[in-house]
């Protein structure tokens, strides 16, 4: 905050909570430039009262995001990182025909759960799996894009009730804050899978663990969490098709670097007078 002072412009990540306070204490400050698609750690009524322009990067990582989002769905149901760890154990003595069963994906249900650009790109792969895909959304998508996708929009319950994998890909708003609580996950099929690489406080963590402990759902990849860095013990403790990554869904040497000098961008253009590139809406 001190090194804020007299700045036009601040150029920040997930990681700083730029609230209230901060910008009271930048007050020649014309611009807030979040390097990432997500904004929630950025006050934006705030910004808006004090005339500050918000930006952040979406396009850029779409598909590096849905590409991992896929990684995590595909490890967890092929319980990828439970044979890597079985294969360097040393356990591994002769091929054996009851070894790791997983989940199949291909012809199965996906449910996507916010249909922005992230979520339809998750979708757009799910054709090359046959897959049926089911998609909520506040928004319904153009008859176009759900017919060259495939997607059927259908209500929360019944994307819960009917996908074998559930992918999130919302922003996280006080209306999406534990959108998948106990009920949301009592609705799920038994051997579904639940993927979230969007913000960790979309799912109620306590609520997942009953889940995955009690084995109300099969399994989950997750790349965001709810107290980030810090991970709900009870996830740590279980292996079984269960996937944990520490917040990567971007992070691809291209992507890393567009988003950063997207965010670059945004900041000077607003220091020159001339309308960012991508302000947040
Ligand atoms: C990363 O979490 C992002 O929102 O870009």
């Amino acid at each position: 905050m001190a090194r804020l002072k007299g700045k036009e412009g601040l150029i920040c990540q997930i990681t700083d909570t730029i609230d209230d306070e901060v910008l009271a204490a930048a007050p020649d400050l014309k611009v807030v430039s979040n390097i990432a698609v997500g904004y929630n750690n950025i006050d934006v009524t705030a910004a808006r009262r004090r005339n500050i322009v918000v930006t952040n990067t979406p396009d850029v990582l779409t598909e590096t995001t849905a590409d991992f989002a896929w990684a995590l769905l595909m490890a967890a149901a092929r319980r990828v990182v439970e044979a890597d760890a079985y294969t360097r154990s040393g356990q591994w003595r002769r091929w054996q025909w009851d070894l790791l069963w997983g989940l199949d994906v291909y012809g199965k249900t996906l449910g996507v759960l916010g249909f922005g650009r992230i979520g339809r790109a998750v979708a757009r792969r799910a054709l090359g799996f046959n897959m049926r895909v089911l998609y909520h959304d506040t928004v319904r998508a153009d008859t176009a894009v759900e017919r060259e996708l495939r997607a059927t929009h259908v209500g929360k319950e019944t994307l819960l009730a009917e996908s074998d994998f559930v992918t999130l890909h919302t922003l996280l708003t006080p209306e999406t804050r534990h959108l998948i609580d106990e009920r949301a996950l009592r609705l799920m099929k038994k051997s579904a899978i639940l993927v979230n690489a969007a913000r960790g406080p979309i799912v109620d963590e306590a609520a997942l663990v009953r889940a995955l402990t009690e084995k109300w759902i099969a399994g989950a990849g997750l790349d965001v969490f709810e107290e980030e860095p810090r991970v709900h013990p009870g996830l740590l403790a279980l292996t079984q098709h269960v996937v944990l990554a520490p917040h990567l869904a971007s992070a691809s040497f291209d992507t890393r670097i567009a988003m950063a000098t997207l965010a670059v961008k945004n900041c000077l253009a607003v220091l020159e007078g001339k309308p960012p590139l991508t302000p947040v809406a």
